[in-house]
């Protein structure tokens, strides 16, 4: 069912159980006349199969295979941001794969391609609707729960399980409550009987994921309860069907004046829950964004990742590219997720470390549509595929990843693959390079979030200040300043509140520094973003030279779709280059000790 048979079935496969494997794992042993793959259960098969026609197509024979791989995490899980009117919020490849006019509606062959595709790199769980439930999205448990089910029984082969996002009031909303009190024993009976009928139609729901009091969401905060109890009562409904709840940490002040010095957003998701550790039931899941901000192109990691030492957690990545190029710009998220699971939570242990222990599932927010080539830019795909690898096994590198997919896309031809591979490698500090400087985050456009507006937020009620003036920028985050840096373990504390010792490429996001100040290599901070900013721009142009090196070497079509895309991020690029560098200019008055062409 999961291979489709025929061509891509290589010969002489042998399936044999082995019940001391762990669930999802599988042990390739191949030998002249084919390959053995051992599992212990129906999934390990066909993990083992994915892969094994993996080494083959990267140029294996079956006499070398011999792995055996188990995966870290066991829920692997795609969020797709769908809205049943067909768009997709932080969508930049076309509509929606699942919906369209308000109702569920998909093209049944691709969508069993696509349920096979997610399975090839390891996905198990997916969730078709968007965190943010409308009240159409809302009825996926009510009356449109039967197309729904329809859709879960294509992935259900292929072993992913459903997860359904609902709306926390939704009592209120679909069963004519006046209240959605967590606490109220109406409210509780209503969630009961709703994942009754649920668990009808789809017995195998992996459970609700609910994005509560969050960017004017409903939540229990509203109703003077805690996140704990608002988690609990959707939790306990889901309880005797083995179901979760996926409950997203999101949670700040989205309405916030920028006179106010005190509140610090990136302190939020801590404050929120760091005192509740214990308190939810054991079948929910905390889902954390990476960093306290938002999928910024540069920040920490959140201090409440692995912090909470009784209850489980989610890491939440975002492979659609929100704030990282929107499929436009190349941007190969595998070198920021290497990065981002390197880093520490103490002076003994790495991010890396706490996946399978407090942290218990890898989520992401899906970067696929309807176009042709799902992801709009041929190689984001690379951004889904190194997503899967990565949940299942955290400790690949980006490199390993970014070589299998060119060696799976493009074949393995090296006159390709390298410097394609150092290409997508580069990508990210590339695009670093040119975007807001040293983690100051949030120099976008409003709302939309592609291009450069250095103070589109700086005025706004979102809680994103970086409060430059014509001396100094960033926003002080030690004690002396908002304290949130006594959010982190004592040996993190440390090292990020001392500006010496501070991860540089972090400095702004936890100092307030003059332009003046001197880095590591000698050179002013200003003369650092002139710098990088100049050379984010040339860079670009160094990959249109690259790929149009490589067009004899590749497909039409991809070569000819991501030069226009390399166009693109060329003007983008330009853009952000001067726009950030004038910026910085009229604020400091500080020329370019290189003298290039800053407009005045
Ligand atoms: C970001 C994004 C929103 C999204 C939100 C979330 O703020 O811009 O579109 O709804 O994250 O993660 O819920």
């Amino acid at each position: 069912m999961w291979l489709q048979g025929g061509d891509d079935c290589p010969p002489g496969v042998r399936f044999e159980t082995d019940p001391s494997l762990p669930p999802e794992a599988f042990r390739l042993t191949g030998g002249k006349g084919g390959c053995l793959i051992e599992s212990a259960d129906e999934a390990g098969r066909m993990y083992g199969g994915y892969a094994l026609l993996a080494k083959l197509a990267l140029g294996g024979t079956p006499e070398t295979i011999s792995m055996t791989n188990a995966p870290a995490v066991s829920e692997r899980i795609l969020n797709h941001w769908d809205n049943l009117t067909g768009d997709v919020e932080r969508g930049y490849s076309g509509k929606s794969l699942f919906f369209k006019n308000g109702e569920v509606s998909y093209d049944p062959q691709r969508m069993k391609d696509y349920a096979r595709l997610l399975a090839s790199v390891g996905i198990n769980r997916v969730c078709f609707n968007n965190v943010n439930v409308t009240p159409l999205a809302a009825r996926l448990i009510t009356d449109k729960l039967g197309d729904l089910a329809q859709l879960a029984a294509i992935f259900r082969p292929f072993h992913i399980k459903t997860i359904i996002a609902v709306d926390f009031s939704s009592p209120i909303l679909l069963g004519g409550l006046s209240t959605a009190d967590p606490l109220d024993g109406g409210v509780a009976a209503w969630w009961a009987k709703a994942a009754e009928t649920v668990y009808k139609a789809i017995p195998d729901l992996a459970g609700f994921l609910v994005k509560a009091d969050s960017e004017f969401r409903d939540g229990p905060a509203a109703m003077g309860r805690t996140q704990a109890d608002g988690a609990n009562v959707i939790a306990r409904a889901l309880k005797p069907y083995g179901g979760k709840v996926y409950w997203r940490c999101f949670v700040y002040n989205c309405e916030q004046d920028w006179r106010d010095t005190k509140t610090d957003r990136p302190k939020a998701a801590y404050d929120h829950f760091f005192p509740l550790d214990g308190s939810f039931d054991n079948n929910v899941i905390l889902q954390v964004k990476h960093g306290p901000s938002d999928f910024q192109v540069r920040e920490p990691n959140s201090p409440l990742l692995g912090a909470m030492k009784d209850t489980a957690q989610a890491m939440e990545l975002q492979v659609t590219q929100e704030y990282t190029g929107q499929q436009i710009d190349l941007y190969a998220l595998a070198v920021q997720w290497e990065e981002i699971l390197s880093a520490p939570v103490s002076d003994t242990r790495s991010t890396r470390g706490l996946v399978g222990q407090e942290i218990q599932a890898v989520a992401a927010v899906a970067n696929t549509g309807d176009d042709a080539n799902w992801t709009g830019h041929t190689l984001a795909q690379a951004n889904l595929y190194a997503f899967g690898r990565l949940a299942w096994d955290p400790s690949l590198t980006a490199r390993e990843i970014l070589s299998d997919w060119i060696g799976l896309t493009f074949g393995t031809n090296p006159a390709l693959r390298e410097p394609l591979l150092n290409m997508m490698l580069d990508s990210r500090g590339v695009y670093e390079k040119y975007n807001a400087p040293l983690g100051l985050c949030w120099m976008v456009n409003i709302n939309h979030h592609y291009g450069p507006s250095p103070e589109g937020y700086e005025f706004s009620k979102w809680g994103t200040y970086h409060r430059a003036d014509a001396k100094a920028i960033g926003v002080d985050r030690t004690d002396n300043g908002t304290g949130y840096t006594s959010q982190y373990h004592p040996y993190l504390r440390a090292l990020y509140s001392n500006p010496d010792t501070c991860p540089e490429e972090l400095l702004l996001y936890f100092h307030r520094l003059p332009y003046t100040y001197t880095l590591k290599s000698g050179k002013t901070l200003l003369q650092h973003i002139y710098d990088t900013h100049f050379e984010g721009a040339e860079d670009v142009e160094g990959f249109i030279e690259t790929w149009d090196g490589l067009q004899p070497l590749l497909p039409e079509s991809a070569y000819y779709s991501v030069a226009a895309r390399l166009k693109r991020q060329l003007v983008n690029a330009r853009e952000w280059r001067d726009v950030i560098n004038t910026y910085f200019y009229r604020k400091s008055g500080i020329p370019d000790r290189q003298g290039r062409k800053i407009y005045p």
